[in-house]
């Protein structure tokens, strides 16, 4: 029966032999087929010949009510799976979050893991593909060495830092499980403005802590002052025109991070709604 109904809804919309056909992809023939197979299983007459156009009897239109209850129930039921489906599709993204290297444990990830997250980097949007950063791996056996070039970085900052300080900041370098740079390295003389190529960067970040998180490891981008000193930056290589973005700590999850604040989306989502035109002259300076 049920494969009739969606025949019968057709007809009783269109009340036209014709149109219902066209409407279900039939000929008229086969639409009229079906309808009597539909009576016959049913025991009673449904759909008699009006006036020019088609008309249900009680039966018919009582079946044909029950057939719209269910038509929309089973909308209903697509419509909570194919929300289901599309959340499980980026439920990845939805389910990342930052793991501070306190919660992290190894092993990290090794050489062909780190490249595909950076793969996964270099496939973010990129105004002319510049892009316009670069990742820095500091393998084990130079942690030590790293940690010495950030204690001389917090003594510079603060001749007179106390020695728990100074162990913080070696720590910095040794404690997560695998430890990068990202640096970004904007590109001169080209026609994408600079703001763009951060953009990019930082789309590229984006993407690097997500396949991160997909390949099942924890991570957290941590700048603080060490990234803005510029001996720190030139011991680690960088070009005069490079900023070291920030450290990015990955590792095995040991201890689940905090939930996360629910943002309402109306907090970063606006319709936008036309006003009158307005001339440049009446614009104040932009802040930049
Ligand atoms: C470039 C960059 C530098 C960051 N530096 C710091 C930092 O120095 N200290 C800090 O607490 N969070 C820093 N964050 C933010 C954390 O990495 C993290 O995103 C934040 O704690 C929010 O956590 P969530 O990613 O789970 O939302 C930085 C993020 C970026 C992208």
């Amino acid at each position: 029966m049920q494969e009739f109904l969606p025949y019968l809804l057709a007809l009783h919309g269109a009340r036209d032999w014709l149109q219902a056909a066209r409407d279900c992809g039939l000929t008229e023939a086969e639409l009229r087929r079906a309808v009597q197979h539909a009576q016959r299983e049913y025991g009673q007459v449904l759909v008699v010949a009006g006036n020019g156009h088609v008309d249900f009897t009680a039966a018919g239109e009582e079946l044909v009510a029950r057939a719209r209850e269910l038509a929309g129930a089973v909308d209903a039921l697509q419509r909570c799976f194919a929300e289901s489906r599309r959340k499980s599709v980026v439920a990845p993204l939805l389910q990342r979050r930052s793991v501070s290297p306190k919660r992290l444990t190894g092993p990290g990830p090794d050489a062909a893991e780190i490249d595909l997250m950076i793969e996964a980097a270099l496939h973010a949007p990129d105004h002319g593909s510049l892009h316009p950063w670069r990742v820095l791996v500091f393998a084990q056996e130079h942690r030590a060495r790293l940690a010495d070039l950030f204690e001389q970085e917090k003594l510079r900052r603060d001749p007179l830092a106390p020695r728990s300080d100074i162990e913080r900041a070696r720590e910095h370098a040794t404690r997560s499980p695998a430890l990068l740079g990202f640096v970004v390295s904007p590109r001169a003389r080209v026609q994408v403005p600079l703001r763009e190529q951060w953009l990019a960067a930082g789309a590229a970040l984006g993407n690097f802590m997500n396949a991160a998180h997909q390949l099942g490891f924890g991570g957290i981008v941590l700048s603080g002052e060490r990234c803005f000193d510029a001996v720190l930056g030139a011991e680690l290589g960088l070009a005069s025109t490079e900023w070291l973005a920030g450290f990015i700590s990955l590792g095995r999850i040991a201890q689940a991070p905090p939930q996360r604040k629910p943002v309402a989306l109306d907090a970063v989502r606006a319709q936008w709604i036309p006003g009158p035109a307005l001339a440049a002259a009446e614009l104040g300076p932009r802040v930049s």
